[in-house]
């Protein structure tokens, strides 16, 4: 037992003083491994009690543990201390100089399109409309079949589509909100709303991309005029493009409103004396609209003897193109901020 004794206190000694001499945390790991590990020296000396006597184990046993949680405490403030020296060693290679230029940090810009979308909804939310939304992803009874346009209806030609399958597909047109916010507010009236959103068709050129953006209008109420439907653009048109627009409405089709027309508006760059812009003409094709169409309102669950409507769709984008005179779709989608960083 006296032998034992011994060797405990010797280790207890020794691994005292080898902790001061430690210069680094590996070191302090490696040594409580050599004598608190699994396979250390104090275990090694536990394993030797078979030669005490039964009255001797016990308290060899305690010893032992004793030595072992002091040893223990010890290695945690060593730990601090290493640590503390290794952070000191850090502090003083790394000197800071507060005369140094700051890090540069790139600054977002909003998107022109984002931009243009705010605008959009804020005129119209200024005129008592609110906004809704629909999916990207559309079945073809929305996208198509409730706007009046069956299957094999030739007009379904004007928009290239994406199918997932033969009923599913993503919308080529903010058009199917039309139906679901009708279902979805019937019987309530007036229906006044605008619905923003992406929409996508089998395009790609330096005016089309098969992702765009497009705004939708729907007023339902009763008494509707075409006289209304104008004069919300013409207000439209002078908040978006400047109090001095005029518009002009030329017949046109859509299978989803009867009548049809195209809007144009007075071109903002030549003030419609003519020029590159509007084809000399003094006028920029800016929007889709109409009386909405009786089976449509049907579709909504409107009964079209007593109510009537008008809708209209514009192209985001484009609307963006002219208000920034920006001449390819594409530099809209190309991400670089020299481009964003102009408006
Ligand atoms: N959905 C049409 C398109 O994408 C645009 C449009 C035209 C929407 C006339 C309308 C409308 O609501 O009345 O080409």
């Amino acid at each position: 037992m006296v032998v034992l004794l011994e060797e405990v206190r010797r280790i207890k000694e020794e691994t005292l003083k080898r902790f001061e001499d430690l210069e680094s945390l590996d070191e302090l790991q490696a040594l409580k491994v050599k004598v608190l590990g699994k396979k250390g020296e104090l275990t090694a000396l536990l394993r030797q009690m078979g030669s005490l006597s039964a009255e001797e184990r016990p308290k060899f046993g305690q010893v032992v543990n004793e030595v072992r949680d002091y040893l223990e405490s010890a290695w945690e403030d060593q730990l601090k201390r290493l640590e503390d020296l290794a952070l000191q060693s850090r502090l003083k290679a790394e000197k800071l100089d507060i005369s140094l230029p700051a890090a540069w940090l790139a600054r977002g810009y909003q998107h022109p399109l984002t931009r243009v979308m705010e605008e959009v909804e804020d005129i119209f939310l200024g005129m008592g409309f609110q906004i809704s939304e629909g999916p990207e992803i559309e079945t073809d009874y929305y996208n198509f079949e409730a706007l009046n346009l069956p299957k094999e209806h030739p007009a379904r030609e004007m928009q290239d589509s994406f199918y997932i399958t033969e009923d599913i597909l993503l919308r080529t047109q903010t058009s199917p909100v039309q139906i679901r916010t009708m279902e979805k507010l019937y019987p309530q009236l007036p229906v006044k709303i605008i619905a923003p959103g992406k929409v996508y068709r089998k395009d790609d050129d330096a005016t089309h991309s098969p992702m765009f953006h497009q705004v939708e209008g729907l007023v339902v109420d009763v008494g509707i005029r075409m006289s209304d439907l104008k004069g919300i653009l013409l207000n439209f048109c002078q908040e978006m493009f400047g109090p001095e627009r005029e518009i002009r409405l030329r017949p046109s089709f859509f299978p989803f409103t009867e009548p049809s027309a195209e809007v144009d508006v007075s071109c903002m760059l030549c003030a419609g004396s003519g020029c590159r812009i509007c084809k000399h003409t003094g006028w920029l094709e800016i929007l889709g609209s109409g009386m909405v169409h009786p089976q449509v309102l049907r579709a909504g669950g409107y009964d079209p003897e007593k109510v009537r409507g008008f809708a209209f769709g514009m192209g985001v984008e484009r609307i963006a193109m002219l208000k920034y005179g920006i001449e390819d779709m594409r530099l809209l989608f190309d991400n670089d901020i020299r481009f964003l960083q102009q408006f």
